[in-house]
């Protein structure tokens, strides 16, 4: 099992990834990607939309989105709050690589680091070249992540953060294989309790991203440092990559 298939991690760590300031939070970013692409798309695909918060925030727009996971936990969450909102949504239990969508799509978007997952190069590679497929001519890939530049500016020796809830998350960041890999080690106190949690991702700078996305067949790529459009420079806090097709 990869460390991303692990539904008893998502639960743990649940409460403090996605608490109800997350939730809003993505509401906003919702309004700040529709300006960004600077078109109504008629059609989402939310690559790996963990608990729906974008799909929410799209569907509220009455957007026609599909949200896709692999995270069984995590899209049943979505599916409860689609239903308690009563909104409209299409949410499908499956690996990105796996799901076989039956349309295109005008805006496909990836958001909050859920990019580079896949231990081979090449199946990251392979995500963007169907995201490329899956797109209507003139369609927008959007990818929300932190970049390596940020990465390397950054990371911190062990450290700690403080939840509302009174959780502690101690974080052990590294980046390593030349700089290709993020792997981080997170122990959360809860009570008198400790869970451990081991991940590692790809990191890409704008460069490569770039590259992989011109290879991947999109026409235009253009790269910013937060979803409200900011340059990405030596203070930006994102990599937000929007590749049209
Ligand atoms: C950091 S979460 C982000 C979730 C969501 N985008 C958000 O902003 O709330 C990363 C998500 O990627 C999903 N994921 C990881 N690997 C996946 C794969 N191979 N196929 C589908 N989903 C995957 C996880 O289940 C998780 O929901």
């Amino acid at each position: 099992m990869s460390w991303f298939d692990d539904n008893s991690m998502w639960e743990v760590f649940y409460d403090c990834m996605f608490d109800d300031d997350s939730f809003a939070l993505a509401d906003e970013q919702c309004a700040q990607v529709l300006r960004l692409i600077g078109q109504t798309p008629g059609s989402i695909l939310d690559l790996a939309c963990g608990p729906g918060r974008h799909v929410l925030g799209f569907a509220r727009r009455q957007l026609p989105v599909t949200g896709v996971d692999l995270s069984g936990y995590l899209l049943n969450q979505a599916a409860n709050l689609v239903s308690q909102q009563e909104l409209t949504a299409n949410l499908v239990h499956s690996d990105l690589l796996d799901y076989q969508p039956t349309g295109r799509f005008d805006l496909i978007t990836n958001l909050f680091t859920s990019f580079g997952y896949y231990p081979d190069a090449e199946q990251n590679q392979q995500v963007l070249n169907n995201a490329c497929t899956w797109l209507n001519i003139g369609g927008t890939l959007l990818i929300d992540t932190f970049g390596k530049e940020q990465a390397a500016r950054d990371i911190e020796p062990v450290h700690c953060t403080e939840y509302d809830n009174g959780d502690l998350r101690f974080e052990r960041p590294l980046l390593i294989d030349q700089m290709r890999i993020y792997a981080n080690e997170w122990t959360l106190v809860r009570g008198n309790k400790a869970y451990r949690w081991e991940y590692q991702h790809y990191v890409y700078s704008a460069d490569e991203i770039t590259a992989m996305l011109k290879l991947a067949g999109f026409s235009e790529v253009m790269i910013y440092g937060s979803l409200d459009g900011a340059d990405y420079d030596l203070e930006a806090d994102r990599l937000v990559v929007l590749a049209r097709k």
